[in-house]
């Protein structure tokens, strides 16, 4: 290059020749432990964040409409007593294609509630309204947008919910593979709580005694 820009790294240069030796060495570590750390990571989380692989089109309110209530509602259908003029029936799968089909409904909320971990997933469509719930005190249903800054503001409470979620899910799986239809219902008990809990935090969460 020019005498400029030599003059200008020579004194550098010397310095450095100085502390060749113990760079030398400080490097040579460093070199060993980026290449030892590097063989290490073999868990692709840790080069691709995997956050930015997913897609958030469908708010909550949807995922809830689509996917989350129509399992549940397969499961809690598929046992229990019911009673018209024409007698008392008890409801349970029997055949090998009826238990395929509720087990496809619990792989489904299971799964379901993975999706509620996904940061960043809107709770209803732009511009949707406040979304009225039979169970709730009259009013005390919040607006989407505040629900979402409290699962923003609550996020490993929500977190925890949506993994009982996945636990009530995963419990019936169990019970459906067992074919025990007594403990399909027991713990499809269960789930109606589990749905009750998030939706009395953060969508219509009790008003304040007066
Ligand atoms: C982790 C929290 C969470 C869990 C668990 C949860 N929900 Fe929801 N759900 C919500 C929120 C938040 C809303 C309100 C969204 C809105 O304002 O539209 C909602 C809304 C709904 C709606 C409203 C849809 C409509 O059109 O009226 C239904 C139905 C629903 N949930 C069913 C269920 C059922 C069934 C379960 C259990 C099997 C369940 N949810 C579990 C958070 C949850």
């Amino acid at each position: 290059m020019n005498a400029e820009t030599e003059t200008g790294v020579c004194p550098l240069t010397r310095r450095w020749y100085s502390q060749g030796l113990t760079l030398y060495v400080v490097a040579t570590i460093a070199l060993t432990v980026a290449i030892g750390g590097a063989a290490c990571q073999s868990k692709p989380a840790a080069t691709e964040p995997v956050a930015d692989l997913f897609r958030t089109t469908s708010s909550v309110r949807e995922v809830m409409q689509a996917i989350v209530a129509p399992s549940a509602q397969g499961l809690w259908d598929s046992v229990g007593r019911i009673s018209n003029s024409k007698g008392t029936v008890d409801l349970a799968p029997r055949t090998d294609a009826e238990w395929a089909a509720v087990r496809r409904h619990a792989v489904t909320l299971m799964e379901s509630s993975n999706l509620l971990l996904i940061r960043g997933r809107h709770v209803a469509p732009e511009g949707a309204t406040t979304l009225k719930a039979d169970d709730a005190d009259p009013g005390a249903e919040l607006q989407p947008a505040e629900i979402e800054r409290r699962i923003n503001a609550n996020w490993p409470r929500w977190t925890a919910m949506a993994v009982a979620l996945h636990g009530a899910g995963t419990a019936m799986l169990q019970t459906i593979d067992a074919k025990d239809a007594a403990a399909l219902e027991t713990t499809g008990s269960e789930l109606d709580g589990i749905c009750e809990n998030c939706h009395l935090a953060f969508w219509y969460p009790p008003k304040p005694a007066r």
